[in-house]
């Protein structure tokens, strides 16, 4: 027997045609408490691990000149876990939005917020505020963070939104269309999900971008957020690459 394993040359990353890359991604950053607990550590060590391997991704996609990036950070069910752990949670946000809004502009990289944000701290409030004028100014990759975000809450505030208008005699219910309807999503102005990312083995969407999926195509893969890399992302593209999008076409 060998006395050193020889090592496995690097595999080559999945062929990804970058002239069909997905415009808008989705991702559901999951299994941060499972990779922490498989190495016996807190769960909020999985979440640090997980703002890593974003900031990985969200460079991933910049480089690769993609439009869209949008991610789900915290649901608005989230909320139920320990307070521990939701404080912990803030704390990395905070941290996270810290750098990543100083190293915006360098980065050129525009950032969103889809959620109610009046429930997070004044402090996360006036981060996520901060952020708009830098935006303005950087013309590459939107990453939209989904921060206390709801699919189905999305969609109720639209139409008490909408109803407001109504009542305002601003809209007409009559008039409404499926556009028209858009421009109350948090989403307003994003063009549709095409490829939705949820690793971790959930098969299931958690109340993620509701209207904005509904004609997406799903990845699912068993990999834990913290250890999602470059080869998972070629894979899952190279996986949408392969799909016939029919729209309910033939
Ligand atoms: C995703 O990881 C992060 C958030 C939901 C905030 P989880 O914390 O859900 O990790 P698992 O699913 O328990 O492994
Ligand atoms: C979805 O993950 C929310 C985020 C990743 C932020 P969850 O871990 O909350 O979803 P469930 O509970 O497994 O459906
Ligand atoms: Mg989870």
């Amino acid at each position: 027997m060998a006395l050193f394993r020889s090592r496995e040359p690097e595999a080559p990353l999945p062929e990804i045609d970058l002239t069909r890359l997905p415009r808008h991604l989705a991702i559901i950053m999951d299994g941060n408490g499972r990779w922490a607990k498989r190495r016996g550590l807190p769960r909020t060590a999985g979440h640090k691990a997980g703002a890593e391997t974003f900031r990985t991704i969200a460079t991933l996609c910049n480089d690769l000149h993609m439009e869209y990036l949008t991610v789900y950070a915290f649901s608005t069910e989230n909320w139920k876990r320990p307070q521990e752990e939701v404080g912990a949670i803030m704390r990395l946000l905070n941290n996270y939005l810290h750098e990543a809004i100083s190293d915006m502009e360098k980065d050129n990289i525009q950032l969103h917020f889809f959620g109610d944000l009046t429930r997070l701290s004044p402090e996360l409030q006036a981060l996520c505020r901060e952020k708009d004028d830098i935006s303005r100014r950087c013309t590459g990759l939107n990453v939209n963070i989904c921060l206390n975000y709801g699919g189905r809450d999305e969609l109720v505030r639209a139409a008490r939104a909408f109803a407001r208008d109504c009542a305002d005699g601003k809209a007409d219910p009559e008039a409404l269309t499926e556009q028209g309807f858009e421009r109350y999503l948090f989403s307003a102005g994003t063009p549709d999900v095409d490829l939705v990312i949820r690793p971790s083995g959930e098969i299931r969407i958690s109340n993620f971008l509701l209207w904005q999926s509904a004609y997406a195509e799903y990845y699912f893969t068993d990999v834990l957020w913290p250890d999602f890399d470059q080869r998972e992302l070629y894979a899952a593209i190279a996986e949408y690459q392969s799909r016939s999008r029919r729209f309910g076409g033939i």
